[in-house]
């Protein structure tokens, strides 16, 4: 079959030592349920793994850390979970972005707002406001976030069906290595798009026991890849 252009990744992070990181922060429910607690409980004490691992991220110089808090499809869980969860992502943004702001730290937040509780959607406003200057690290916590509703989103706001004009129209930038917690290895809906070339790495590690030294491990993994984006590696 004949081209007339071989696809490019887009806006592909040259510099490993800056590179994009998404989790898929899985498992809270399971660690809870084995020890004896409701399924809240698990979320959060995964709260408290999110600040460990934003430091580490700080510490080994990671660029952008996109962060699985809520899927569309969460919605579907019963309500007293959903509500605990809508409250913890509210009180995680208010207690924690002056600090996050002090360490140089940019919040952004991906997905609907439209569904979102009030006194979420305005910590979230908040949030992205007071962390707007930040450069040392941006994070970005995926709520009511579904990979395909944001596509469609970008799509009909993007006039030309160019691959970096749709990056750009989704305000992101290719992942370079995506984690997920819990066992279980799929992408649910999460950054399909950017995660075209992404390096995997799955863990059996249920997120509330995942530290900042997995994290580090994960990251050497990631760094002692070789990545030829459909080329040839070139040999040092
Ligand atoms: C998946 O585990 C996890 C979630 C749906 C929620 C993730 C949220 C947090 C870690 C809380 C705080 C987040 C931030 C950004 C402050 P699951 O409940 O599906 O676990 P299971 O597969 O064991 O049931």
């Amino acid at each position: 079959m004949q081209t007339t252009r071989s696809p490019q990744p887009a806006t592909v992070t040259p510099d490993a030592t800056k590179p994009h990181v998404a989790i898929i922060m899985d498992g809270n429910g399971r660690w809870a349920e084995a020890r004896g607690m409701p399924r809240p409980f698990g979320h959060e004490a995964g709260a408290g793994v999110v600040r460990a691992i934003v430091s580490r991220a700080i510490a080994e110089g990671v660029g952008a850390l996109s962060l699985y808090a809520f899927s569309s499809y969460n919605w579907r869980r019963p309500e007293p979970e959903v509500a605990g969860l809508m409250n913890l992502l509210r009180r995680f943004l208010l207690v924690e972005a002056p600090q996050l702001r002090d360490a140089g730290v940019r919040i952004s937040v991906l997905g609907r707002r439209d569904r979102l509780p009030l006194g979420l959607s305005k910590a979230i406003g908040a949030a992205e406001r007071a962390t707007a200057n930040g450069t040392t690290l941006h994070l970005r916590i995926a709520i009511d976030y579904s990979a395909r509703e944001a596509l469609l989103a970008a799509r009909e706001a993007t006039p030309t069906a160019d691959i970096d004009a749709l990056t750009q129209a989704l305000g992101t930038t290719e992942v370079d290595f995506l984690i997920r917690t819990g066992g279980d290895r799929r992408l649910s809906d999460f950054l399909l798009w950017e995660c075209a070339w992404a390096e995997l790495h799955f863990t059996q590690t249920g997120w509330p026991d995942y530290t900042a030294e997995e994290f580090s491990a994960s990251l050497a993994d990631f760094r002692a890849r070789t990545r030829s984006f459909g080329g040839v590696a070139e040999v040092a």
